[in-house]
């Protein structure tokens, strides 16, 4: 069991927001659909559309990027989700009742065109616990009108109509954006606009997952505020051009002060996109070391958060293989780590991790998929406006 966080702070000087960063839609064309620059064009969405900021303010927003928090957005989230693990792993059956009516009589959809076993599962699970009724669409592709060459942006306008939140995961780079826009001139019928949240469109973003990532980071490292943060010396290993979830974790990382040092761990072939490299070091905190070696930077490394190699995002498989076999994580190359290291992993793994290595205590991957339902309630909670309060404090 973790030590409890109380409050997580950010200091005030370093709550900066960094500028998004352009993501192209995706010309991409599937059978019988539209790529998704072709769907923009066709419901007028400019280039590089976004929705707004979310600056505290998380009601009636679409949340497609980390792009659209600030630090203190981020701390919101993190403080929130500790309160709700501390509430779950109390004994008091009283708050566990409350919990699940927490946002009783509303209703969550969740619309994935591409295969997910986390992500979906712990928003079913964190919504259902909160008392939310779940529309669950695990199969876009084949078992929704999306087959018959329905778009993306009136399947989200659809489901606006029956559901105020969809969560949606597409293989396309800007689904998440044209879901987004396609909502945001509609009103329901109660007078609250359906917003969607990005679940990972393609190559591009996972925001909620990189909201987990961090609280973990923080839950296993007992960091008490940002400056903690400031310490560490993070590494990101494996397929960091084609991992939404690796770039959705340094931007967020970034605006959160930054780690003292990023390590990009990878083949040159599948390295940090260069945007993202240069907008970390325009914010000026964080050193940044690219590598291919691993065994080198290990022994300075405090986190190590891998990824497998995303084979569905190569055209050529037999360049894919290239690459499958160059690290694995094994119980050796623990032995060479820090004492209070973790490694991180968003999962599913091949082989880059061994599973002789799940049973020492610094592996967190498990744990991490677990606090994604602590941290999914509480962006829920953000998300229809009922802030989920201190039970602690409720009983004292
Ligand atoms: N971490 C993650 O996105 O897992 P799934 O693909 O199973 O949702």
């Amino acid at each position: 069991m973790f030590a409890s966080v109380e409050r997580f702070e950010i200091i005030p000087d370093i709550t900066r927001i960094i500028e998004p960063n352009s993501s192209e839609l995706s010309t991409n064309k599937r059978e019988g659909s539209l790529s998704m620059k072709e769907e923009a064009e066709r419901i007028g969405m400019p280039e590089h559309w976004r929705p707004p900021k979310i600056e505290g303010e998380w009601g009636n927003k679409s949340f497609i990027s980390v792009e659209q928090l600030t630090a203190n957005d981020f701390a919101e989230i993190v403080n929130m989700a500790t309160r709700i693990r501390d509430t779950r792993m109390s004994k008091e059956q009283r708050a566990l009742f409350e919990l699940k009516s927490w946002l009783f009589p509303l209703s969550m959809q969740t619309a994935f065109y591409e295969p997910s076993t986390r992500t979906r599962t712990s928003f079913e699970a964190a919504a259902q616990i909160l008392g939310l009724d779940v529309v669950s669409n695990p199969d876009m592709i084949r078992m929704s009108s999306f087959s018959k060459g329905e778009t993306v942006a009136d399947n989200a306008i659809v489901m606006g109509e029956i559901s105020p939140v969809i969560v949606q995961r597409h293989p396309e780079v800007g689904a998440a954006a044209i879901a987004a826009f396609a909502l945001q001139s509609m009103t329901r019928c109660d007078g609250t606009k359906p917003r969607v949240i990005n679940a990972g469109d393609g190559i591009g973003e996972h925001p909620s997952q990189a909201l987990l990532d961090i609280t973990t980071i923080i839950w296993e490292k007992r960091l008490k505020n940002a400056n903690d943060l400031h310490r560490l010396h993070i590494g990101m290993l494996g397929d960091l051009k084609h991992g939404r979830t690796v770039h959705s974790l340094t931007k967020s990382l970034n605006c959160m002060g930054g780690p003292a040092v990023f390590y990009f761990i990878s083949p040159e072939q599948l390295s940090m996109p260069q945007p993202i490299i240069e907008s970390l070091t325009r914010g000026g905190q964080s050193e940044v070391v690219v590598t291919g070696d691993l065994a080198e930077v290990l022994p300075s490394l405090d986190v190590l958060y891998v990824t497998r190699i995303q084979n569905e995002r190569f055209k050529d498989l037999d360049e894919c293989r290239r690459y499958e076999n160059l690290y694995r994580i094994t119980p050796e190359i623990m032995e060479r780590s820090k004492e209070r290291f973790n490694i991180n992993h968003p999962l599913p793994r091949r082989g880059e991790i061994d599973p002789r290595v799940d049973s020492d205590p610094r592996a967190a991957y498990f744990r991490q998929v677990g606090n994604g339902v602590d941290v999914r309630m509480a962006l829920l909670c953000c998300m229809f406006d009922r802030p989920y309060p201190n039970f602690r404090n409720w009983y004292k």
